[in-house]
């Protein structure tokens, strides 16, 4: 077994370390599991690994509770032996996914701010039983310093009966600060979360948890199961020059500052050329404030752009997991990670004016977004953040290219399949065919600016003669629809393999 006394500085805890399949033997089924992580980052590795092994021999189902996305050896190694029984609040994985698209897992998919104060409230079936916990090393106190991710974490250590800590030692000491702990009090107690500045501590560097809590402590060194970004493509580079030279015309018009308001950006391909374009800009003094940084925020940082990134966890491709850790010393003064539940946080998100920009599986010509269900009813990945930061922000922008499966389907439909962001919470849309501003327009004036400016050629007509229909048979209402032909484009493609006609 790694010695991991060294990291465990209340020495009183010595006592507790243990395999992780003794910790994995205490789970019993149905148990609530609330566990750290929050994309491929901070998530527990050895105990879920020996849960999975026991459930193979054995098979029971827990549900689960985390951050957001986690790694290969949580949500991978639990679906694959049909281990999970509930999850929420959102997931990336494809065993998953499909357990979650056959009926075999139910899925919460839910504002990632929401999720922890859910689950103080028990609204998701009784509290936390045991908090699985990735930790960089535990205080002399008996406290947790969490590593590449907050999460939920904080508040599942609060309300757990029970945690078990995994102690990594791939997690470099120097994480340790790196942390602004602060669970707020659930109504009618609460009081402002004091922060203005993407900057503000307002908490403590580890989460309270104290030595009594702790049943189990497992060492364990499997690295975080990060993936490389793949190259920028032509249509992300475009969606990327789009949306910069509409922030400088902002600037222009003194709708902005010269560095901007604070971003916050999704994942993917999209936003990684956003934050690139960044990078090769003369913009300067950038404020992130944001769920994950990834290597974009890096180059910000070398780039001596950023002032500062607020996130929640640490996501970045293997190089940049390598070049965070080699230079730990000097992205700590310009980085912070927050629970998810501030960094989500609406009250902050228009205190401080953020710019959100997200990804959307389909937007339709009236500005609703869809960023969750392939043709209405399969899942994707679910809502995250996205409405978190879509209803709150000082400008909501949404990208996605104009077609997707080679141009079978077109992502700006007359309606959404489904809807997660409503028109009234939608400003900027962007494809690689151009920038639709619907700030001010009313439905009919935004079917127009989104249909000429975003959709691709091969569907605009199409679009066109759909908006003039249904406004010759409403009589010009105020959204003018075909109630029978609306969702039309999505019956066709399941039929026939193309929206086309
Ligand atoms: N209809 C059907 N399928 C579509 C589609 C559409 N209109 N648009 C995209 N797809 C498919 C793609 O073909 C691809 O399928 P494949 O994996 O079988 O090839 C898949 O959806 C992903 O598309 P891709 O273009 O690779 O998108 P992405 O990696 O940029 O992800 C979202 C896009 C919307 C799935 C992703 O951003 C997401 O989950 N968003 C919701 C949560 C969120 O916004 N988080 C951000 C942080 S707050």
């Amino acid at each position: 077994m790694i010695d991991i006394r060294d990291r465990v500085r209340c020495k009183a805890l010595h006592d507790k370390i243990v395999s992780a399949e003794e910790a994995a033997a205490f789970i019993k089924p149905g148990m609530n599991i609330g566990a750290s992580g929050f994309t491929p980052a901070g998530y527990p590795k050895a105990v879920p690994l020996a849960l999975a092994e026991r459930m193979k021999k054995d098979p029971f189902k827990i549900n689960l509770w985390t951050g957001a996305s986690v790694g290969k050896e949580l949500d991978g190694a639990l679906a694959e032996v049909g281990g999970i029984h509930k999850r929420m609040p959102y997931q990336t994985n494809t065993e998953l996914r499909n357990s979650l698209n056959n009926g075999q897992v139910e899925y919460f998919d839910l504002h990632l701010s929401e999720s922890a104060q859910l689950t103080r409230y028990g609204f998701l079936g009784g509290k936390v039983d045991v908090a699985i916990v990735e930790a960089c090393a535990i205080t002399e106190e008996g406290h947790i310093v969490p590593t590449t991710s907050m999460g939920n974490t904080a508040s599942f250590v609060q309300s757990a009966d029970i945690v078990i800590v995994e102690v990594n030692t791939s997690q470099p000491l120097e994480l340790e600060g790196m942390h602004d702990v602060y669970v707020p009090l659930d109504p009618p107690h609460r009081q402002p979360i004091p922060i203005v500045k993407v900057n503000d501590r307002i908490g403590t560097p580890y989460i309270p948890c104290g030595p009594d809590k702790i049943k189990y402590i497992v060492p364990c060194d499997i690295s975080d199961d990060v993936r490389p970004f793949g190259p920028i493509d032509d249509n992300s580079q475009k969606m990327s020059e789009l949306i910069i030279d509409f922030f400088k015309s902002e600037i222009k018009a003194g709708r902005l500052p010269k560095n901007m308001l604070p971003l916050q950006s999704g994942v993917g391909s999209v936003a990684n050329a956003v934050i690139t374009g960044f990078v090769n800009s003369d913009f300067t003094d950038l404020e992130v404030y944001t769920e994950v940084i990834q290597d974009g925020m890096l180059d910000l940082a070398d780039a001596g752009k950023l002032k500062f990134a607020s996130g929640t966890s640490f996501s970045p491709s293997p190089d940049g997991l390598a070049r965070l850790y080699q230079n730990i010393g000097e992205y700590r003064t310009k980085m912070m990670l927050r629970p998810q539940e501030i960094a989500n946080s609406p009250e902050i998100a228009r205190r401080i004016g953020i710019i959100a920009m997200n990804t959307a599986i389909e937007f339709d010509i009236y500005g609703h977004v869809n960023s969750t269900h392939v043709m209405g009813t399969k899942m994707m990945n679910g809502i995250g953040g996205s409405g978190d930061f879509a209803r709150n922000a000082y400008l909501t922008c949404f990208f996605s290219t104009s077609t997707a499966k080679n141009g079978a389907i077109s992502s700006i439909v007359p309606m959404c399949s489904h809807i997660d962001h409503t028109e009234h919470d939608t400003d900027i849309f962007v494809t690689e065919m151009g920038l639709a501003d619907v700030r001010g327009l009313s439905p009919r004036e935004r079917a127009r600016v989104i249909i000429n400016n975003c959709a691709h050629p091969d569907y605009k007509p199409m679009l066109l003669d759909y908006l003039e229909r249904a406004e010759k048979a409403t009589k010009k209402a105020h959204t003018p629809h075909l109630v029978d032909e609306a969702l039309s484009w999505h019956a066709r493609f399941l039929e026939t393999g193309t929206m086309k006609k």
